[in-house]
């Protein structure tokens, strides 16, 4: 049974309250167990239990009011108009009230002749026909048959209260049947190359994705599938054997690897013996022989190291695990007998293949005519493994935009084999477009070589540096202040300048636009939280925010600024939860920044802070409904900064 508004804001204040009492009890139980005088406190276990209860009846959190609106416009038309199953609910952001609701007309047309009204007496049975609720507040029908929808303030002024008091939280719209489980593949560099700026994408992208899907509640688990396993391997340690024959009790002082890398391609190239011994040592690697397997640990070691590096400059979280293309080896061979069983391989110039349903489509590579598999072949293992083992409900991988056509082969032959139902399972392809130098050309360096990532941070971090400097940030902040402003700043810039574009897009990598305080940047939204930190930080107030919060029971929004700026920080689940469905974050950065603007009109108004004269002595008015509005903002931006994968600093 769903809950109405009413009772569940009051469990939520209910909770609130206990949980203030029940801090307080706790205080109170720990100084006694110092003091024999007192025994043990009953009222604490009583509100133990009753606090254990209330958590459970309820889950506290901001809920998408877009989505609210349409299930009540939902429930409205299913009452009116029951014969209607197919009904449209058309439910939108409107620009002359706060929502709208279009289905009046094709509603119109939907009714039998004798029944058919005009759509402006369609919206208006609809409107009779709306369940009691707190959150709209007027509906007006226009002359065409279009119900625009304000808020009602109280409600809105209730949840920016929660805000500040609980917390920015926002409750996800799945059921609780749900397989909540999601396997999201991202990073993925390749073991012995250079881990280019797609890599760098997938990187940022993934990690935003994952941290936003945990937020709402899902359980993530985050794969780096490494290509640790393919040919280039036989030459690689063919080399490494050669070139230290040690190798087994001296770890091999190779530096660059990818030095390492171009070497052994060149003798693959030019020695012809070499080319023989190579494709000798594949086979011995892919039968597992022990000191293959050593050396190739090396191999693998070393690279890791370098991830590593990149990942601890970006903060990606230390949740991802790598499990590469090795990882399913033996169940490639459980794969390949499974689709032969399953009469899905055809037989092609010694190559076995298997074609999708698409009959223009190339077929998938399972077994190559020497008997090996291919990237086709482990990309079916990983899908199989994921649902049968992961009992993944969601699958996302997050790979560059070319390989499209690999993952859609991939996922139609999947289904053929039986792997998933697609009506059950969710597997996507997420997809982002190429990187492009200030030149509009393909990222790379001077010379043509590809970038290398660690350089490309680095050079943020001291870009990072000089624009502070230029700003006099140095003289403002300590050591401390501005190293962490630098790091925020540097990694910040990256990240916001990928995820702020729609990643179907080629975007152009440019510190300078990066680092542009005026625009859509991380740099303009972490001036503009550190402004509002500061605010708050000048109003000296005498208690702590949230308990002050928690006394108030209604918040002042008479201002049109304030509430305006209330609105738009109630938006915030309606942008998250739209991106857990469709993975688009450049609307939450977007959001981020009308969020910033919109304050600054608030700001420019409305006073948060203000001197006045009081019997002839100067004195300082605090407006604490602003300030809380403030801190709504803040508490908004840094959840939404995080989630982005971005730190955020107190002073800048
Ligand atoms: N290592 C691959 C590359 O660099 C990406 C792997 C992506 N994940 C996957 N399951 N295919 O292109």
């Amino acid at each position: 049974m769903e809950k109405s508004f009413d009772e569940q804001n009051l469990l939520e204040r209910k909770v609130t309250q206990l949980e203030t009492r029940f801090a307080q009890l706790d205080q109170l139980d720990h100084d006694s167990q110092h003091n024999t005088q007192f025994d043990a406190i009953p009222e604490l276990s009583d509100l133990r239990v009753e606090n254990t209860k209330l958590k459970y009846r309820i889950s506290t959190g901001m809920t998408s009011i877009l989505h609210s609106v349409k299930q009540l416009f939902g429930t409205a038309i299913r009452e009116a108009y029951p014969m209607l199953t197919n009904a449209p609910l058309l439910v939108t952001k409107s620009d002359h009230a706060d929502y709208q609701c279009n289905s009046a007309l094709p509603l119109s047309k939907y009714l039998s002749a004798e029944k058919r009204l005009p759509p402006r007496d369609v919206a208006n049975t609809l409107i009779a026909h709306l369940p009691p609720n707190p959150l709209i507040g007027d509906v007006v029908v226009a002359p065409q048959g279009f119900i625009n929808i304000t808020l009602n303030k109280e409600f809105v002024s209730n949840s920016i209260l929660n805000v500040v008091t609980t917390g920015v939280h926002v409750k996800p719209l799945s059921d609780k049947q749900a397989n909540n489980r999601v396997v999201i593949d991202y990073s993925a560099p390749n073991i012995a190359k250079e881990m280019h700026v797609g890599h760098l994408r997938s990187t940022i992208i993934g990690d935003a994705i994952a941290r936003l899907m945990e937020f709402v509640g899902m359980d993530v688990l985050r794969v780096n599938h490494v290509g640790d396993w393919g040919t280039q391997f036989g030459m690689l340690l063919a080399h490494l054997i050669e070139k230290y024959p040690d190798y087994k009790t001296n770890t091999p002082p190779i530096a660059d690897l990818q030095a390492f890398y171009k070497e052994s391609k060149k003798r693959f190239d030019d020695e012809p013996d070499f080319k023989a011994r190579a494709y000798n040592t594949t086979v011995r690697l892919q039968a597992k022989e022990a000191e293959m397997i050593t050396a190739w640990k090396q191999i693998c070691e070393i690279s890791r190291k370098e991830f590593r590096e990149v990942y601890n400059l970006l903060g990606v979280s230390q949740h991802l695990i790598e499990r590469g293309e090795s990882f399913y080896h033996e169940l490639m061979v459980e794969v390949v007998k499974d689709l032969e069983q399953k009469k899905l391989l055809i037989e092609d110039e010694g190559r076995k293949v298997m074609f999708s349903t698409d009959p223009s489509a190339p077929p998938l590579t399972i077994v190559k005519s020497d008997g090996g598999y291919t990237y086709d072949t482990s990309d079916m293992a990983t899908l199989r493994q994921r649902i049968h083992d992961e009992k993944a409900g969601r699958i996302i991988y997050v790979v560059d935009g070319g390989q499209s056509q690999h993952f859609q082969l991939i996922f139609n032959c999947g289904t053929l084999a039986g792997y998933y139902d697609p009506n059950t399972v969710r597997v996507e392809h997420l997809g982002f477009g190429v990187v492009l130098g200030e030149d509009k050309k393909k990222f790379k360096t001077r010379s043509g070589d590809t970038i290398r990532l660690r350089e490309l941070i680095r050079e943020g971090f001291e870009r990072s540096l000089a624009k502070l400097i230029e700003k006099g940030r140095d003289k403002e902040l300590t050591p401390e202040e501005l190293k962490a402003a630098q790091e925020a700043v540097a990694i910040g810039c990256i990240k916001y300048a990928d995820l702020s574009h729609d990643r179907n897009h080629e975007y152009v990598f440019s510190f300078d636009r990066m680092l542009d305080d005026r625009g859509n940047t991380a740099v303009y939204l972490l001036y503009a939280l550190t402004r509002i930190r500061s605010i708050i930080r000048n109003a000296n107030l005498s208690q702590d925010i949230t308990e002050m919060a928690k006394k108030e029971s209604k918040l002042d929004l008479s201002h049109a600024r304030e509430y305006k700026l209330a609105k738009q920080i109630l938006r915030f689940a309606e942008v998250i939860l739209q991106i857990a469905d469709d993975l688009y974050l450049h609307t939450l950065c977007s959001y981020l920044f009308e969020l910033s603007v919109v304050f600054s009109e608030f700001y420019d108004q409305c006073y948060c802070i203000e001197k006045v004269m009081e019997k002839g002595v100067q004195k300082v008015k605090v407006n604490i409904n602003r300030i809380i509005l403030c801190e709504a903002t803040a508490r908004v931006i840094e959840t939404g900064l995080s989630l982005l994968g971005i730190k955020s600093v107190n002073k800048m």
